[in-house]
């Protein structure tokens, strides 16, 4: 059984946050869910107000900064309510490098917080990489140690980009495995009912352009994301992002107001509910 401790929504945003700034990130304000960029309505990522800076359009203010950035992603929309882990409105916390510390240090920060900070048991912690990236792969076996078998080479799925076009990189995520007792021999990351992806590293240093081709950034990039509803989730021991403390007081009010209990209702009514209050 798992003894990490559990934290308020609060308290994990607090800790990421103040790991980062103690590694000399910046902390800076959420920006607007309105962006300055023609290629996207809404701010999708927490990288998306650092674009103009991977694209060498903008000087960086600071060479290392750390945010938890408010986010909308609407191609989720059909999914709110209906499986546990998304949302159209979330916020995403995030560690960001321009220029300046690239993969090992990510990764190596990236462990740290989730086993030192939340407390998150080694043996429940699976990881991805591009399958290509083979400085990724090396990084987490032979630095961090982790078993090759719990290191899960991945195609597209670990390429992230914001858009069709613009600065996009191999990225390397790191899962928590709700039902380790079910060995490593078949790990299958797509498997929702066992794994969920709780924290993206992206080594943005490549810029997609309209013709598909991709040129190097002139810098060597980190853009990470870490999914706040998701850690609390796990770290809660709730069975959805929306029985957490940053989201049940909304259902709580919504059923309040219904005079409908939410623990009362079947599966289709809960979903309601779970839109409603993602909404
Ligand atoms: N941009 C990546 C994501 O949104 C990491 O922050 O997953």
């Amino acid at each position: 059984m798992s003894n990490f401790p559990s934290l308020t929504g609060a308290e994990i945003r607090q800790k990421f946050l103040e790991f980062y700034q103690r590694r000399g990130h910046q902390l800076l304000p959420s920006a607007s869910l309105v962006p300055e960029d023609p290629t996207v309505l809404l701010t999708i990522a927490g990288m998306l107000p650092f674009k103009p800076i991977f694209l060498g359009q903008k000087e960086a203010p600071f060479p290392r900064v750390t945010t938890s950035q408010r986010c909308i992603r609407t191609n989720d929309i059909e999914n709110v309510g209906r499986t546990a882990r998304h949302h159209t409105f979330f916020e995403m916390l995030g560690n960001f490098s321009f220029g300046d510390y690239f993969k090992k240090e990510a990764i190596a920060w990236g462990w740290e917080l989730v086993t030192s900070v939340y407390q998150l048991p080694p043996d429940q912690l699976v990881v991805s990489v591009f399958h290509e990236d083979e400085t990724a792969f090396a990084i987490w076996r032979d630095e961090i140690g982790i078993p090759v078998h719990r290191i899960q080479k991945m195609g597209e799925d670990n390429f992230w980009a914001s858009g069709a076009t613009g600065p996009c990189g191999p990225c390397s995520e790191i899962y928590f495995d709700f039902h380790p007792e079910r060995g490593d021999t078949h790990i299958d990351l797509e498997d929702d009912s066992r794994f969920l992806e709780i924290y993206n590293l992206v080594f943005m240093e490549l810029n997609r352009q309209s013709d598909g081709s991709l040129v190097p950034l002139a810098k060597q990039n980190i853009d990470t994301g870490m999914g706040l509803e998701r850690v609390a989730q796990v770290l809660q021991r709730v069975p959805n992002n929306y029985e957490t403390d940053l989201m049940m007081p909304i259902i709580d009010a919504v059923s309040a107001i219904a005079t409908v209990p939410y623990r009362q209702c079947d599966a289709k009514l809960q979903t309601s509910f779970k839109v409603i209050a993602d909404h």
